[in-house]
């Protein structure tokens, strides 16, 4: 029933995530500075990811929020559902922030949908990548790590709901998934 029980080990410190989102941060603002990119957000996961990140971005930007989801406890779904209206792209660079990929079933398709709807450029930031697991032929342009093929927690990521809120990416110990 506790949060920081419930992990067997962590992979990725606050200090570490500091450090990644600061490198990201300076990437974009070196990449658009004469732009006003529009910063989309994958609800509920990249949140965290996404509010230290703005912190540092030091363009003239817009955000907006998506809410999409494809997993189901620990496994992908690979059915994409989007649950929020598609804010207007239409001649925006748009960043979209989310914070793992995975099979790349949603970035993949998220892309496609904000490129078909007539965004000027489209580009990907991430905090984790899990390339073991692709499915989808599509790349992150900012990407924080890479992950091996573990399911992970913490720092925006869930699993079923719960360890969003610890600051570091970690792992469950392996009876949680089972129960
Ligand atoms: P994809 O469509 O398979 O690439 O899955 C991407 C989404 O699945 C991410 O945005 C996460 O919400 C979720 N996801 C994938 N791997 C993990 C994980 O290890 N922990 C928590 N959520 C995950
Ligand atoms: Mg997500």
């Amino acid at each position: 029933m506790n949060l920081e029980s419930d992990v067997l080990k962590v992979c990725i410190s606050k200090e570490e995530i500091e450090k990644i989102v600061s490198r990201i941060a300076k990437e974009i603002n070196d990449n658009y500075k004469d732009k006003n990119p529009l910063f989309i957000c994958l609800l509920k996961g990249a949140v965290p990811f996404m509010t230290d990140l703005l912190k540092e971005i030091n363009v003239k930007c817009s955000i907006e929020y998506l809410k999409v989801s494809s997993y189901d406890g620990i496994r992908s779904t690979g059915v994409l559902r989007i649950d929020t209206k598609i804010p207007d792209v239409k001649g925006k660079d748009v960043i979209i922030v989310d914070d793992i990929i995975d099979t790349g079933k949603t970035l993949f398709e998220l892309k496609k949908l904000i490129q078909d709807k007539g965004a000027n450029t489209v580009s990907i930031a991430i905090l984790l990548d899990k390339p073991s697991g692709r499915k989808y032929d599509i790349y992150a342009d900012y990407i924080g790590t890479l992950v091996p093929n573990e399911f992970v927690v913490g720092y925006g990521l869930d699993y079923n709901e719960y360890y969003r809120n610890l600051p570091y990416i970690g792992v469950l110990k392996e009876e949680i998934y089972k129960k």
